[in-house]
């Protein structure tokens, strides 16, 4: 200790310190953003399904800090295309907006620390009513974690990529990766895009497929480890329980970021 130290500083540096860790810890909020808007959709089962991925998940493995987790369908806010008149980068308070839709957007995503983003692809791409959401604000997304989930026949990996460029363009510090659930066939696909239930069940984390790689083809018996094992393993894994993993690895790095 050198010796201009003034020891009641120190005592009252540690008293902060030790206040500060016994002070309870407000609880983030974590929204899971379900991005299609058509009528009929798979994306509310779908969002909701991510949703009740999650908060299994949660229960599980307890973070240092609390958080909750809670849906935010975009037909509950409904916005029409863009009209401010203003760039909502120079925005510094929610009064300030021009319209009153777009104030209660913007306190509602204010309200939120991350968000989990559970976005269809259409046309290779994302729809337009996430990123018309994502663009009437953005100081309420700076900052905030973020991660995206995408779903289609083919997985819509060509959606996530880009909205994940798009979360960066607002400041978001997005997860490296993101998660598709891919359609299992064309009779699940019709299904989907007819708002038909999808029977979606949060897999449990023990039939994640371990151990379950069997055969009864000859040639792939003769072949050792090929394709036919992994078609096998799908068939006997419940939809979506490699991706479900997948989801919670991925929703850890994000509690981890805002967790900081
Ligand atoms: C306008 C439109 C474009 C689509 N484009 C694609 C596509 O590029 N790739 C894909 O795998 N599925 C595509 N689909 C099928 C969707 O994956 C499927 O309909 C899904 O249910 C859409 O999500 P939603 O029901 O939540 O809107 C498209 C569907 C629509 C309505």
């Amino acid at each position: 200790m050198s010796a201009n130290v003034n020891p009641p500083a120190i005592e009252n540096e540690l008293t902060r310190a030790m206040d500060a860790a016994l002070r309870p810890q407000t609880t983030h909020k974590i929204g899971v953003i379900v991005c299609s808007q058509r009528k009929p959709r798979a994306g509310l089962q779908i969002g909701t399904f991510v949703l009740e991925t999650l908060q299994h998940f949660q229960k599980t493995h307890p973070s240092p800090r609390p958080y909750e987790l809670s849906l935010i369908d975009l037909n509950d806010h409904p916005l029409p295309l863009f009209n401010e008149p203003d760039v909502p980068s120079r925005i510094k308070s929610a009064s300030d907006y021009k319209y009153s839709h777009t104030r209660a957007w913007s306190e509602l995503v204010s309200s939120y620390n991350a968000f989990v983003f559970v976005t269809p692809q259409y046309n290779w791409g994302y729809p337009a009513s996430i990123k018309n959401a994502i663009d009437y604000l953005f100081n309420e997304w700076r900052g905030k974690p973020a991660m995206v989930v995408s779903y289609g026949g083919h997985g819509g990996g060509k959606a996530a990529l880009q909205l994940l460029q798009v979360l960066e363009g607002v400041n978001m510090k997005v997860t490296k990766d993101f998660v598709a659930l891919q359609f299992p066939d064309r009779a699940f696909l019709y299904k989907a895009a007819h708002g038909e239930n999808l029977n979606l069940n949060v897999v449990p984390e023990e039939a994640d497929g371990q151990g379950v790689i069997e055969t009864e083809d000859p040639q792939a018996i003769l072949d050792g480890v090929d394709a036919t094992d992994e078609a096998a393993r799908k068939a006997k894994e419940p939809l979506w329980a490699k991706e479900s993993r997948e989801l919670c690895s991925q929703f850890w790095e994000l509690v981890s970021v805002l967790n900081g």
